[in-house]
């Protein structure tokens, strides 16, 4: 593809095979992390999503043609606020701070990384995820804090993050920056193992039955968000793609 591309979560998993993949293709990425990438930053907070935003402007020269977010924390991690903050505000506020980037781009296109369990129970008027999609950081940080529950941080961060792609879709693509989200099943990475261990967690993860018969690897992850991000994804936009070995449509047959 040969551009710019910034990718927040670049260090590890998913993001670091996308980077791989990417840069074999010539692209040069800017990867945010909170270590081993260009831009040092902490999602988890305000301040650091606008430290990410101007470094990455600034090492783009102001013209970002790829943006891909997969910075994120599992279920297992405490306590569930830092999930809320990193999974939904550290990827929506990196996404709407670098719109502007974007649109100066070349063919711009975005990758957001939801998750395949964002419908795995019924979440739409949830006061935590309807607190996330007002934007609203203290409200979200304070009902996911007395409802200390992870994987409901988890389930509904990216529940709701599925919601912010789908909702900014109109704007973004009268404005020519095409954006669509990739929603994986269990892939082998930190994090995964990080769910395995847990004792809230782990077993779930093991009980999931993958119709193809095994987990995911991030390098297939990649291989999605370089085709959406690239030429041959030229007309989708504003989508969720499941890539997850079967597991959705095994437990939600009649629904999509
Ligand atoms: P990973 O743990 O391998 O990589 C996550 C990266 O995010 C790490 O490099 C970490 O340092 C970075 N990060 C964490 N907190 C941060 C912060 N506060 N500021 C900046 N960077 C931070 O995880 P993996 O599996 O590659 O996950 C990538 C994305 O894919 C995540 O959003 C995750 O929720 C999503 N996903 C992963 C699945 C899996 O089974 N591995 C399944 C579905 C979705």
């Amino acid at each position: 593809m040969s551009g710019i591309t910034a990718i927040t979560g670049s260090a590890s998993g998913i993001g670091a095979a996308t980077r791989k993949r990417l840069e074999t293709e010539g692209d040069r990425v800017i990867g945010v992390d909170v270590r081993d990438a260009e831009v040092i930053a902490d999602l988890s907070t305000r301040e650091g999503r606008q430290s990410a935003v101007k470094a990455v402007d600034e090492q783009s020269g102001g013209r970002l043609d790829r943006l891909v977010l997969s910075a994120g924390l599992g279920a297992h991690v405490r306590p569930p606020s830092r999930v809320a903050a990193v999974n939904y505000f550290g990827a929506v506020d990196v996404l709407d701070g670098l719109f502007g980037t974007l649109q100066k781009g070349a063919d711009p296109a975005a990758v957001v990384l939801c998750s395949n369990s964002a419908q795995m129970m019924p979440m739409d008027d949830l006061p935590y995820v309807l607190a996330l999609l007002d934007h609203d950081e203290g409200r979200a940080l304070k009902v996911i804090g007395e409802a200390d529950d992870p994987v409901l941080a988890y389930l509904g961060s990216k529940h709701a993050l599925g919601r912010a792609v789908r909702r900014r879709a109109g704007e973004w693509g009268r404005a020519g920056v095409r954006l669509n989200a990739v929603a994986p099943g269990p892939v082998m990475t930190p994090l995964l193992q990080g769910d395995m261990d847990d004792p809230r967690t782990g077993q779930a993860v093991r009980d999931l039955k993958i119709p193809l018969g095994r987990i995911g690897r991030p390098e297939e992850i990649a291989e999605l968000i370089a085709f959406l991000l690239g030429p041959s994804g030229a007309w989708i936009h504003g989508s969720i793609y499941y890539i997850d070995g079967g597991v959705d449509a095994e437990i939600r047959p009649d629904r999509f």
